[in-house]
């Protein structure tokens, strides 16, 4: 066998100790693929005396992550810090300044900085691998980049992002509010203490990005992705999407458009009979198009230690076996900086609640609105009646575009008959 790959690891958290274990378990199998030993050498994370549930005495340690970077007797630094800048940014930028391989799980920093780093890669010929950094264990990104390669790719979409898909599940299955079930999944360490990144859809921003840039070769555009959370989604919302023949999914949603690339993530209405509808609970999955394989679907677990840490070894195999490809697909010279799509130019059709006070005409009222914008129905329900009570009145339209919908849904809104702002839920053609 050849010399073996050396490897330094910053950070040694959930995914960084999950790369350790299963390097100690798996070594022998990975060393007989890869052709050669992949050994860690160097590790740095801030408390050096934590147990980390894995013997990391013969390794040499640093207090500081950039400084191992420059300094350690390694092949790859493989960053598992986290954060869009900081030390995990420093980290990369001095191992690839000092002609080192990169691998990194990190879709924030990637999202901010992708095309800088791959620039920054390509220059000094290192690799930057990132197969971690979007829906965890899926190798999404190997997937893209090289089975699908002789693809155009027409729209790539997909659940990023597990925590808000196990809220989602839950509020559908239990019929509990966002907020309840928002609280048992940090019990169960589903959820951050502050959820933010997860609930209001960055985290899954951050990813569609990455996954955009590389599938439809452009720059990363992270300012581009249209972001929308679930906090607004409501048990309600999930019964009527059942009625109707759907499922509510956080989805992130990429597709070059006439008008330039269209990146969003936003709850959607999936069709009940498509293969998303049914990806539950913590689990991810992306559907890519391509002209000529039609759809391909990739389903798994988005998160955890066993899971990343086999997507970071995907990277650490194929450098071993001296398997190299640019960072997103293509020269970064040759990456495209398309225009945004505006949101407001997405067609599409569109769920509708509204709640309203029971009177004769305020039905009328709303429909002419829609006429007047042209907006074309499609269903109607109305449940139960209650004289001079709100009731929830719920529309399906047929395809419009969002500027007309955003009007009529302002107009409606603003009607006194009308109690609460109106809620929409963009249907997902599928
Ligand atoms: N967790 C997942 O399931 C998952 C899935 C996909 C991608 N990722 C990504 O993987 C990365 C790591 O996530 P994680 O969940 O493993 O995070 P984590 O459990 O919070 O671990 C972070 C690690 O970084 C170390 N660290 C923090 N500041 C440091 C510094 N200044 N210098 C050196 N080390 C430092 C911490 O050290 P101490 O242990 O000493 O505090 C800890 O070991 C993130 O980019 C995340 O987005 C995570």
């Amino acid at each position: 066998m050849t010399e073996p790959l050396k490897i330094a690891i910053a950070g040694l958290g959930t995914v960084g100790a999950g790369v350790l274990k299963l390097l100690a378990k798996n070594g022998e199998l990975v060393a007989q693929r890869a052709g050669r030993r992949l050994t860690v050498t160097a590790v740095s994370a801030r408390d050096k005396k934590r147990d980390r549930g894995v013997d990391i005495s013969a390794l040499k340690w640093f207090d500081d992550a950039a400084a191992m970077a420059q300094e350690a007797d390694a092949d790859v630094i493989v960053e598992l810090v986290g954060g869009s800048d900081g030390i995990a940014k420093k980290v990369c930028e001095t191992a690839i300044a000092r002609g080192r391989h990169v691998i990194t799980a990190n879709k924030a920093l990637l999202a901010i900085h992708g095309t800088a780093l791959a620039r920054a890669a390509e220059a000094k010929d290192v690799s930057l691998g990132y197969e971690a950094a979007v829906a965890g264990g899926i190798p999404v990104i190997k997937a893209v980049r090289e089975g699908l390669a002789g693809n155009r790719i027409q729209r790539i979409y997909g659940i990023l992002n597990g925590t808000c898909n196990y809220i989602l599940t839950q509020m559908r299955k239990t019929g509990r509010a966002f907020e309840d079930v928002l609280a048992d999944a940090q019990k169960l360490g589903y959820a951050e203490a502050d959820p933010s990144f997860d609930v209001d859809g960055i985290d899954a921003a951050h990813k569609l990005a990455v996954l955009a840039a590389l599938a439809f070769g452009t720059e990363v555009n992270f300012k581009g992705v249209h972001i929308e959370g679930i906090r607004h989604v409501s048990p309600m919302d999930l019964d009527y999407a059942k009625e109707l023949g759907y499922r509510v999914k956080l989805l992130g949603v990429a597709r070059m458009t006439e008008h330039g690339l269209e990146q969003r993530v936003h709850p959607c209405m999936v069709p009940l009979e498509t293969p998303i509808a049914d990806v539950e609970d913590v689990f991810n999955a992306v559907v890519a198009e391509g002209d000529f394989v039609g759809n391909a679907v990739f389903e798994g677990r988005g998160a955890g230690a066993g899971p990343t840490a086999s997507a970071v070894l995907s990277d650490l195999v194929d450098l071993a076996r001296g398997r190299r490809a640019p960072t997103f697909g293509v020269p970064v010279d040759s990456l495209a900086r398309p225009p945004v799509s505006p949101m407001e130019k997405r067609r599409g059709s569109y769920y509708i609640r509204l709640m309203v006070v029971d009177r004769p005409g305020v039905i009328a009222d709303v429909t002419a609105v829609l006429r007047d914008e042209s907006v074309s129905l499609e269903a109607m329900l109305q449940r139960g009646r209650s004289p001079n009570e709100t009731v929830p009145v719920v529309l399906t339209t047929h395809d419009t575009e969002e500027a007309a919908m955003n009007r009529a849904l302002k107009k409606i809104g603003a009607s006194s008959h009308v109690r609460e702002t109106p809620r929409a839920i963009r249907i997902e053609a599928l």
